[in-house]
């Protein structure tokens, strides 16, 4: 069969897409274009009511589509499909198989059987008790140096606003011997960067999942890997990320030193209400601690703008914190009501309009400060590893894309062989572009 997939949402979407797709290839289907698929698969996103209109107009197009040929069907999976469930199937009936979250592992065997029996749909939306390990039909040869492990799955924190609890399920740490096989199975494929994913990944092993090794150990254990040459994990609930796990950005040579460490807001009045359990002055502490490690380190965040009851001098306070920490990168977002959570209740909301303004005002200043902070990298070298061919606009010349150790996008010319994939490069920053950095490599 030939098959498609779609994917929304973050990285755990994508890593679980990635995922079905190996595996699929492995019952001998074929990954092919839009457009020349037999079966769509579209794994979703619910966190903000965006990506779920998204789905919906997806499926819509997808349905004119599928009008031409009734034997072409659709999976839909992910998080929209864990909220709604067989609902889904009132309204675009070519969708033959809803899974959730938990379903994912089993997606690739009801799919089989729904090309075997056209009459059949099927629904997998039960939350499991454990983390449900997946053979992770990796290949031979990696396809990229950089990989995602999965190594717990749901969360706990049920912050006011946040259907991922409700739609990811309690959390559940996978075994650690699962995660460290995966890793050397990885290393040994050709992967050098490895990305330890989960919603809350400080808290990793404190479910009734856990077999006693925590998050420090686990990053430790990882990083002594041999291949493994480079460390990341995301995301970081800011009152979980432990004194350990900061120092360990001191003193492990191969954790990069870059951490997603969402804060959500400047204001001890907004946390409060979050339920997010940390203070901007506790907040900053943990900033401070993570430079005294290792002072280069690039702090990236998310912020929610327009919670209900934020006030201008809420959003000021915003506005201060993003300039103190000076993030590199952050992902703002307005703030939307979704189905089932605290903060539905919380009044008053705040008016679209100015919403819209203040999300603005944020961006703003956040690009002002990456561009700024982009800029200061001029004339200095990045070690950056080789993911691929890369460009630059206007130019004919070959060139390579990466990212250096902080995560940043590198571009720098360079010949076309050899192949300079999965290498780690030394390479002289000429210019910083809007969001990366063009360079002049190599050796
Ligand atoms: N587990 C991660 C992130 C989960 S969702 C964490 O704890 O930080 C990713 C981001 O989406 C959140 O950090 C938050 O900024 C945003 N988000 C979540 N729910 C939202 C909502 N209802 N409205 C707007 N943004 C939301
Ligand atoms: Fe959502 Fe909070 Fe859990 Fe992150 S920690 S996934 S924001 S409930
Ligand atoms: Fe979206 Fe689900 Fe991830 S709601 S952000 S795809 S956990």
């Amino acid at each position: 069969m030939k098959f498609h997939v779609l994917t929304f949402g973050c990285q755990m979407n994508a890593a679980d897409s990635g995922w079905l797709g190996r595996s699929l290839e492995g019952l001998g289907w074929e990954q092919v274009p839009a457009g020349e698929a037999q079966v769509y698969v579209v794994n979703t996103c619910s966190v903000r009511d965006k990506p779920e209109q998204k789905v919906y107009s997806l499926l819509g197009r997808l349905s004119e589509h599928l009008e031409r040929d009734p034997s072409i069907f659709c999976a839909v999976g992910g998080c929209v499909a864990q909220q709604v469930g067989t609902k889904l199937w009132n309204r675009f009936p070519f969708v033959r198989l809803v899974f959730g979250t938990d379903g994912v592992s089993q997606a690739p065997a009801a799919l089989a059987r729904l090309a075997r029996e056209p009459k059949l749909r099927l629904s997998l939306l039960d939350f499991t008790e454990d983390y449900l390990e997946r053979d992770p039909a990796l290949p031979g040869k990696a396809a990229s140096p950089t990989a995602f492990v999965n190594i717990m799955q749901g969360c706990d924190n049920f912050c006011a606003y946040c259907i991922v609890p409700h739609v990811r399920g309690r959390q559940k740490s996978r075994a650690s011997a699962a995660v460290l096989q995966e890793c050397f199975a990885l290393a040994g494929s050709g992967v050098r960067e490895v990305t330890l994913l989960g919603q809350n990944v400080n808290s990793y092993g404190l479910d009734a999942g856990g077999d006693g090794v925590l998050f420090p150990q686990l990053l430790r254990a990882v990083a002594a890997i041999p291949g493994i040459e480079r460390i990341r994990f995301t995301t970081s609930h800011p009152k979980d990320l432990a004194e350990e796990v900061i120092e360990a950005f001191g003193d492990l040579p191969n954790l990069c030193p870059s951490l997603h460490l969402p804060v959500q807001s400047g204001s001890d009045a907004v946390l409060r209400r979050m339920g997010r359990k940390y203070t901007v002055d506790q907040y900053l502490k943990k900033v401070e601690g993570l430079r005294r490690a290792r002072p280069d380190i690039s702090l990236s965040t998310d912020f929610i703008v327009g919670f209900p009851g934020e006030t201008e001098a809420d959003f000021k306070a915003t506005l201060d914190l993003m300039r103190q920490v000076r993030f590199e990168g952050s992902f703002s977002f307005l703030y939307s009501d979704r189905p089932g959570v605290a903060s539905v209740k919380m009044e008053p909301k705040v008016p679209d309009e100015i919403k819209s303004w203040r999300l603005a005002e944020l961006q703003a200043l956040q690009n002002a400060q990456q561009e700024a902070m982009l800029e200061s990298l001029a004339g200095t070298t990045a070690k950056v590893l080789v993911e691929g061919p890369g460009f630059r606009r206007g130019s004919e010349e070959p060139a390579w894309r990466g990212r250096d150790e902080a995560g940043r996008v590198v571009n720098f010319a360079g010949p076309a062989e050899p192949d300079l994939t999965g290498r780690i490069v030394s390479v002289r920053i000429t210019q910083a572009k809007k969001h990366s950095l063009w360079g002049e490599g190599a050796s």
